[in-house]
């Protein structure tokens, strides 16, 4: 079977679908409900567990969330409520959904569904997805193979957390313009380019649909393209690792 269901926890919606894992098509309807106040795992367990019984589909089931994940522990929490810090995520969803469940790191979904289907297909070496949206999320692939966890969005600059400095909502915030941001781009994926020579970078995040008003102004060694998932990469990509995983 090649059918999975992904389930992409947002700061500001939830969203699930059922996703063909050969072609990374979504094969139903986006249901996408509201996160709710606080974002605390209980309540979003409760929505999480609403979205998979409107899809009334039985597959394994994966979910990604913007936290560091290890074994079915999210271990951080940057933009979300602190109580996702050792929360027993996995544990908690396969046992409201009665299902196996997966979870990973919303950045390293994105880059999933970007190098199975996407942007990074057949690209070896390595490859570093970025995703610019409340905060910057990131993934690392060697020759396709996802290292996890990687969070370069907080690689400190000039003293500073970059995500701050860097990610959209600080472009929204400091109402940079794009050329402005770009240049903040510029010191971030240089910094990046220096540190690990990457082979490609791929910029996604819902942003990334804007991508000529500030990717050409990114002026490095390294190939740095845009992502083609753009909203629902989260979803195809949890959906790809729990049927890979299962
Ligand atoms: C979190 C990451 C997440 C990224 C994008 C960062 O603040 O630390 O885990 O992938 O935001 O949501």
């Amino acid at each position: 079977m090649t059918r999975a269901i992904g389930i992409d926890i947002g700061g500001t919606g939830i969203k699930g679908a059922v996703v063909d894992t050969e072609n990374g098509q979504l094969l139903t309807e986006r249901i996408k409900l509201d996160t709710p106040r606080g974002g605390k795992p209980d309540d979003v367990a409760s929505v999480v567990s609403e979205i998979y019984q409107q899809l009334n589909e039985t597959a394994p089931t994966g979910v990604c969330v913007p936290s560091v994940v290890k074994n079915g522990v999210t271990k951080s929490a940057a933009n979300i409520s602190h109580e996702w810090i050792d929360y027993q995520a996995k544990e908690r969803f396969q046992s409201d959904l009665g299902q196996k469940v997966t979870i990973i790191n919303d950045a390293d979904a994105a880059g999933l569904a970007e190098m199975r289907f996407g942007s990074g297909k057949q690209r070896d070496g390595l490859v570093i997805m970025t995703t610019l949206g409340t905060g910057i999320g990131s993934a690392m692939f060697i020759n396709g193979q996802l290292v996890p966890n990687s969070e370069l969005g907080h690689i400190e600059i000039g003293g500073k957390d970059y995500e701050k400095v860097a990610s959209y909502r600080a472009k929204e915030r400091y109402q940079l313009s794009f050329d402005r941001w770009a240049k903040r781009l510029q010191r971030y994926y240089q910094q990046l380019e220096m540190l690990f020579s990457p082979d490609l970078f791929i910029v996604g995040g819902g942003i990334s649909k804007s991508h000529e008003l500030f990717l050409p102004n990114i002026n490095i060694q390294t190939e740095i393209i845009p992502a083609e998932f753009r909203n629902n990469a989260g979803i195809i990509g949890a959906a790809e690792q729990a049927f890979e995983k299962q």
